[in-house]
């Protein structure tokens, strides 16, 4: 298994794919998509259009379905809820399909589609991710953070380091797809004891607490909660593995 981190979407490669892409996007979206599946969604479906995820949302019932939309952190208003983790307890989303957009998280699971398995990993399901890839062994694995508007994220790049950490082995170097791998895992040895901390000084968590969403952030701060592992069943649906 050759591992690879990118810290945003677009600094993945355009003319190659991976076996294998783990989205990472802590504050929040797969905090949120893996929060939801957990309390019982049937699905989370992501879209980086509104226009599509409203229309295509609009041929469920209102009583089958949640509209989850954010952009900026806050809200969008023709959705029902935002992409709080907090927002999606089991009474909210049991059984219901969900349909997502995000300013991040959604954009960069559109541009691994080509992947042909592709996985969402947060700091609250990491484990999960890890075990699933060492039971499977994809030959190439992207570990792809949603970074913000296509800059760098130190919450992302902290879970891609917790997940190689369990991955890499430092005895086959050939197996360390780039440097992106190292210094991620250098980032998470750090800070892997005060999360809230690094997440309080991110440029996003900053953006976050100026919305007072200090519990959202202390809620992605936290790690392997769950085991839930949302994995993409066809293009753009995620269901629990
Ligand atoms: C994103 O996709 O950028 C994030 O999930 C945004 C957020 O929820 O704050």
């Amino acid at each position: 298994m050759k591992i690879s981190v990118y810290y945003t979407p677009e600094s993945t490669p355009d003319d190659i794919a991976p076996d294998c892409a783990v989205v990472i996007d802590v504050l929040r979206a797969t905090t949120t998509i893996a929060t939801a599946l957990n309390n019982g969604a049937k699905s989370v479906k992501a879209f980086s259009d509104l226009d599509l995820l409203f229309n295509e949302s609009e041929k469920l019932s209102p009583s089958d379905r949640l509209r989850l939309g954010e952009r900026g952190g806050k809200k969008v208003d023709f959705c029902d809820l935002g992409n709080s983790p907090l927002d999606c307890s089991s009474e909210s989303v049991a059984d219901k399909q969900l349909f997502i957009s995000t300013t991040n998280g959604t954009r960069a699971l559109q541009r691994v589609q080509s992947a042909s398995l592709i996985l969402t990993g947060a700091m609250i399901n990491y484990s999960a991710v890890v075990e699933y890839l060492q039971q499977h062994q994809p030959e190439t694995v992207w570990l792809v953070g949603s970074g913000w508007e296509g800059g760098y994220s130190l919450e992302d790049t902290v879970c891609a380091g917790a997940i190689a950490k369990e991955l890499i082995d430092y005895n086959q170097p050939d197996l360390i797809g780039n440097d992106e791998v190292l210094a991620s895992i250098s980032l998470y040895q750090q800070w892997e004891n005060k999360l809230v901390d690094l997440f309080r000084l991110s440029s996003h968590g900053q953006r976050l607490l100026r919305l007072h969403l200090v519990e959202d952030l202390e809620y992605c701060a936290q790690t392997n909660i769950i085991s839930t592992l949302p994995i993409q069943k066809q293009k753009g649906l995620l269901v629990s593995n």
